[in-house]
């Protein structure tokens, strides 16, 4: 993202001091960051705060009105970001949104402006529930421009549990990610895609258990990508513990065998299936249902293979579908992906180094070679996890 230009537009909301955390988090990761106050938000944070954390400029109605800027400050704001994020998104502002008004800086820059637009809206939960709020939240999504956020349920600072908690910082951030990269091309609009992540657990007793280091973050990564693109996405995945995704229908389990019987019945409806768990190949033989005392353990485990998911994807996959593998490796890359990829009948394969610093297991950035089933290779330098899930989906759609 280094060098991107996103502008950080803040209406009137508590969770405004959320956002301080998505400005910092871009300025560190060297994306020029600049944002707007409405005076409305200037009552909850100030632009002293946004200024310093951007390096760069934070802007208020009142600058709009100054007469020293040469041209005017919408219409520069406007051209210069790439993307702009309106988070929190208050009912007024998401109101005048609707109705096409400009009557401060912020709304100005909007009609001024032609790139990706997204809003993290914030409200208490009968506001954001208003007939007349919905019918607004409606109207602005019909332009293809705005690109949603839609606030989630929680302790609201109003003591109320409900729905109008904005999204967490860590979304936003992999939302605005995702919307350099794309530029707002839904290019998945309608598609259904279908994703496995984490790492399988077999159990010999409900404590112990052979697995491995996957943390899911590769499969994670890829279903915000699909999602981002417009995709209708399930997730697969064998992580304990809340998988918070937005937009995102969300499968959890723990074994090969329940990750198979939910990609099975799932399989028929995808258009594009990943596969990027990283499925146990045996299992012990026996599973006890008691914990087994530590004098009864086994000196030897008898194991039992588990089948191939992909495998017996590959043998279901019909003309119109694709299918994607992962191959991790250590030492050679591309010739045991190839077999791998020809064996299970895939369209894709990423090969990715599980040797390499920053990529693998647990890693927030990857690396891989892609290969297709004609035998195309594409290189793909160490990334964000995200921006390698965008760059594998231009592979399968033929865009890199
Ligand atoms: N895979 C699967 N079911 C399994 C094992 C693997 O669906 N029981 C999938 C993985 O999700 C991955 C691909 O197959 O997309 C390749 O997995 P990998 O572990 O690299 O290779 P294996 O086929 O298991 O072969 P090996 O362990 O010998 O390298």
């Amino acid at each position: 993202m280094k060098g991107k230009r996103v502008l950080i537009g803040v209406s009137g909301g508590i969770a405004a001091y959320k956002v301080c955390e998505v400005v910092s988090t871009l300025a560190k990761a060297g994306v020029e960051v600049r944002a707007i106050l409405t005076d409305a938000a200037g009552e909850f944070v100030t632009p002293l705060t946004f200024a310093t954390l951007c390096r760069q400029g934070a802007f208020t109605d009142k600058d709009f009105w100054e007469a020293s800027h040469g041209r005017p400050l919408h219409i520069q704001l406007g051209e210069w970001a790439e993307v702009l994020a309106i988070a929190p998104l208050t009912a007024n502002t998401l109101a005048k949104l609707a109705g096409g008004f400009a009557d401060n800086l912020l709304t100005n820059t909007v009609l001024a402006s032609k790139c990706p637009i997204l809003l993290a809206p914030a409200m208490n939960t009968d506001m954001w529930e208003q007939p007349a709020v919905q019918r607004n939240w409606r109207e602005v999504l019909t332009d293809g421009r705005y690109h949603a956020i839609e606030p989630g349920a929680g302790m609201l600072a109003c003591d109320r549990e409900g729905l109008g908690r904005m999204a967490e910082p860590s979304e936003i951030l992999s939302h605005i990610e995702s919307l350099l990269y794309t530029k707002g091309d839904r290019d998945l609009a309608g598609k259904r895609v279908l994703i496995s992540a984490g790492g399988t657990r077999e159990h010999l007793d409900p404590v112990r258990f052979i697995g491995n280091p996957s943390t899911g973050k590769m499969g994670i990564a890829l279903a915000q990508a699909a999602w981002h693109r417009g995709a209708i996405v399930t997730l697969v995945h064998s992580i304990t513990g809340e998988v918070p995704l937005r937009g995102v229908r969300s499968i959890a389990l723990t074994s090969a065998q329940e990750m198979r019987q939910e990609m099975l019945e799932c399989f028929p409806d995808a258009d594009l299936t990943v596969m990027a768990a990283a499925v146990a190949d045996v299992k012990p033989t026996e599973y006890h249902s008691e914990k087994l005392p530590k004098r009864s353990l086994p000196n030897a485990l008898p194991l039992t293979p588990v089948p191939d998911i992909l495998a017996e994807l590959g043998k279901l996959k019909q003309p119109h579908q694709k299918l994607i593998g992962f191959a991790a490796q250590t030492g050679d890359l591309v010739k045991p992906a190839l077999e791998k990829l020809r064996a299970k009948k895939l369209d894709v394969i990423a090969a990715n180094p599980i040797d390499k610093i920053g990529a693998g297991f647990g890693s927030n950035t990857n690396q891989a070679i892609l290969i297709n089933a004609e035998g195309k290779q594409v290189e793909i330098a160490p990334c964000s996890k995200l921006e390698m899930a965008h760059r594998l989906f231009d592979f399968v759609m033929n865009k890199d």
